[in-house]
């Protein structure tokens, strides 16, 4: 059996959720391995309707074991909620484990996230104040603190002590606000401890004995690659990977051992939070693209920009990810449009380029180059087969599949499980 890695394709807010989902019911072992919670996983299924910000979307398989692997970063308080949330409604955590080598996520972490953001004023990166990218500086800075850390709480108690001066430095004086308590944070802390402990395990020994015994494995990212540190609209990225590669490094295994890279793309385009979007559509058409698919940030509630499908950051996503296969999601949401719009390529300055330029202000003076498609205008939420598509959805399709390079393996047309259209076979 394969290890696939699935990932959102663009800025994030794919549905790969639903995506996990459905894949996980064949799934042995499912790994969160980038971000924090500042992802939201919507996923509908027959528990329910969910928003996983931490917990693996893999969690409502009643067979697959379920990792928070080493490169998410972790706010206890959020993911203790999360798990008594899905407990209070039947779904069984039993078979969730944390690595012992991820990050946690800190009471200053996210004070200071706002506090940047702030301070950045009118270059604020709109992020979602959730402390990630204080985390993950800390973790590179080798200021953070793990969850092997919380498992000892001497340790803790000790790097703690060590962090905490600086971080109350920076608070008071840069940020004139007031310190935050050590004894408090660890007290807490401790807590923490004691309920978590169950779950934190050196999950990269799971991880091999699952691809000994030739499982499946399904390495479940968050964000989209338009996100990444290296390769998105730097600096209006998140902190973690969210290419595949990145699955390797956030979850334990090496790039031999992936066998398939699914890339999840929504129909169209959207995103949250400041940067460059080459093809949003500030006018009615994005409103109704916003309202008809309720376009509306799972972690913050805030509007998410909506635009036409960019086949230029489509193609950079996939030269990027090495995606073996596509999934292409929410096409029903373009159900009623009489005209639609790829994006093919931009106009920089007045010349015509077909690569995603590294520079946010270039992207930004990007003008897109549209090609004009007739929209199908039939509903198509319960449509089962691909060939029962109305044949302009079938040529939308298949001119994303030609632009992406990569074979599409499913369609998604709804939020529940049955509105999957299986083009073709990932398994
Ligand atoms: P941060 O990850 O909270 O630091 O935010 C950095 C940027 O990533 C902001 O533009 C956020 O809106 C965006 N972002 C973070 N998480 C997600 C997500 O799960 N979906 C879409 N955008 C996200």
């Amino acid at each position: 059996m394969p290890v696939i890695v699935v990932i959102g394709a663009q800025w994030g807010d794919e549905g790969k959720g639903k995506v996990v989902d459905l894949l996980a019911e064949e799934a042995d072992v499912v790994t969160r391995f980038s971000g924090g919670d500042n992802a939201g996983h919507t996923v509908v299924n027959r528990y329910g309707k969910f928003k996983l910000h931490l917990v693996p979307s893999g969690i409502f398989s009643p067979r697959a074991t379920a990792i928070i692997g080493n490169g998410a970063v972790i706010n206890p308080g959020v993911l203790l909620d999360e798990i008594g949330q899905l407990n209070q409604r039947g779904v069984d955590t039993s078979r969730l484990f944390i690595s012992d080598r991820a990050h946690l996520v800190m009471p200053y972490h996210v004070l200071l996230d706002g506090l940047e953001e702030e301070s950045r004023g009118g270059k604020a990166i709109g992020t979602t104040r959730k402390g990630i990218g204080p985390a993950f500086a800390d973790k590179i800075a080798r200021l953070g603190i793990r969850m092997s850390d919380l498992l000892d709480k001497e340790v803790l108690r000790e790097r703690l002590h060590f962090i905490i001066g600086g971080k109350n430095a920076i608070l008071t004086k840069v940020y004139e606000v007031s310190p935050l308590s050590e004894d408090d944070i660890y007290n807490q802390y401790c807590r923490y401890s004691e309920q978590l402990s169950p779950y934190i395990r050196e999950t990269t020994i799971m991880l091999e004995e699952a691809l000994k015994r030739k499982e499946l494995v399904l390495l479940e990212g968050a964000q989209g690659p338009l996100l990444d540190p290296d390769f998105g609209t730097y600096p209006y990225a998140t902190s973690s990977s969210p290419l595949a590669g990145g699955g390797c490094l956030g979850a334990g295994l090496g790039p031999t051992q992936i066998n398939q890279v699914l890339g999840v793309f929504k129909a169209y385009c959207t995103r949250v939070g400041s940067g460059p979007m080459p093809t949003e559509l500030k006018d009615e058409i994005g409103h109704l693209i916003r309202e008809r698919a309720h376009e509306y940030g799972t972690t913050t509630g805030r509007p998410r920009r909506c635009g036409w499908f960019d086949a230029v950051a489509a193609r950079f996503s996939t030269r990027i990810n090495g995606f073996t296969r596509a999934a292409i999601t929410r096409l029903d949401t373009l159900d009623t449009l009489p005209r639609l719009k790829i994006c093919v390529g931009y106009k920089l300055d007045g010349e015509s380029i077909d690569y995603f330029p590294a520079s946010a202000t270039a992207l930004d003076r990007c003008q897109p180059v549209y090609e004009e498609l007739a929209g199908w205008q039939v509903p198509t939420s319960d449509i089962p087969q691909f060939d029962q598509l109305p044949p302009l959805a079938r040529q939308y399709i298949t001119r994303l599949e030609e632009l992406v390079a990569c074979p599409v393996s499913l369609i998604s047309v709804g939020m529940r499980r049955e509105q999957t259209i299986w083009k073709m076979a990932i398994l």
